[in-house]
């Protein structure tokens, strides 16, 4: 998989880029991420990016020539045939489907916005896409292009090593995720659940979906709308349902 990443702070990416898992997913070339400045195709003298905006009002606005000199000379022939992503509060939702959409293409260009904003040609013109991290305003995009590249890269075949980690993620199957324990068994008294030292898989397998399930129904319990439950599920929520109105009928 390979990213297209469009910013005025290359090296601010360049650090979570290079650690961890992300780094040793391109030291494996499994992905390849390429910071593009686009201070570097702006063409006057003082190498500018932004302008005052026509109309007035303060705030200054990113100039369309230099994005579009970095994008197409970068992307070259794959314009048109992949996905170009503008990153602005004002686009879809970034969640783990998207995540997942993103995953399927072989490559990704994603372009950090600063200053108030970015001329709208690009969003008509340059952009395939729009997409937002959150409900918030960021002072750019490159934390949200940062969490696009690593939710997506973790999604590809090789990158985490364990292919059963993807699967059972918090959000892959629209559920939240259990509760995880490690050594020691017991610590400041806080002991971890006996099933889980028990070594009976089955036990803890269900113990897993049970806790899965009341984690997401007491703290996102709209993502139950669209989780992938079976008959066995729908019974746990209900005996949940059932002993927290006992319990607040008390
Ligand atoms: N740039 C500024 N705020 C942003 C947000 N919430 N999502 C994506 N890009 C942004």
């Amino acid at each position: 998989m390979n990213f297209d990443v469009f910013t005025l702070l290359p090296d601010v990416m360049q650090a979570y880029l290079h650690a961890s898992i992300l780094g040793k997913a391109q030291e494996a070339g499994l992905i390849h991420v390429k910071l593009h400045n686009i201070r570097d195709f702006t063409t006057d003298r003082h190498r500018t990016t932004d302008d005052e905006p026509y109309g007035g009002g303060g705030g200054m606005v990113m100039k369309p020539e230099p994005l579009f000199a970095a994008v197409e000379s970068a992307l070259g022939d794959d314009m048109g045939k992949m996905p170009v992503v503008l990153l602005t509060p004002q686009g879809r939702l970034f969640d783990q489907g998207v995540a997942r959409e993103l995953a399927q293409h072989t490559r990704l260009a994603l372009i950090c916005g600063r200053y108030e904003g970015v001329d709208e040609r690009v969003r008509c013109h340059l952009a395939t896409d729009e997409i937002s991290i959150g409900d918030y305003v960021l002072t750019g995009g490159e934390l949200a292009a940062l969490i696009i590249v690593d939710a997506v890269a973790r999604l590809i075949t090789g990158v985490l090593g364990d292919t059963q980690a993807v699967k059972k993620d918090s959000h892959a199957s629209g559920l939240l995720e259990h509760p995880h324990y490690t050594r020691p068994a017991s610590f400041r008294g806080w002991e971890v659940p006996e099933v889980l030292l028990s070594g009976d898989h089955a036990r803890i397998a269900a113990w897993r979906r049970e806790q899965s399930l009341q984690r997401t129904l007491h703290r996102r319990p709209d993502l139950l709308e669209h989780a992938e439950l079976d008959e066995a599920d729908r019974n746990i929520l209900d005996q949940l349902l059932k002993e927290e109105r006992n319990h607040s009928s008390r």
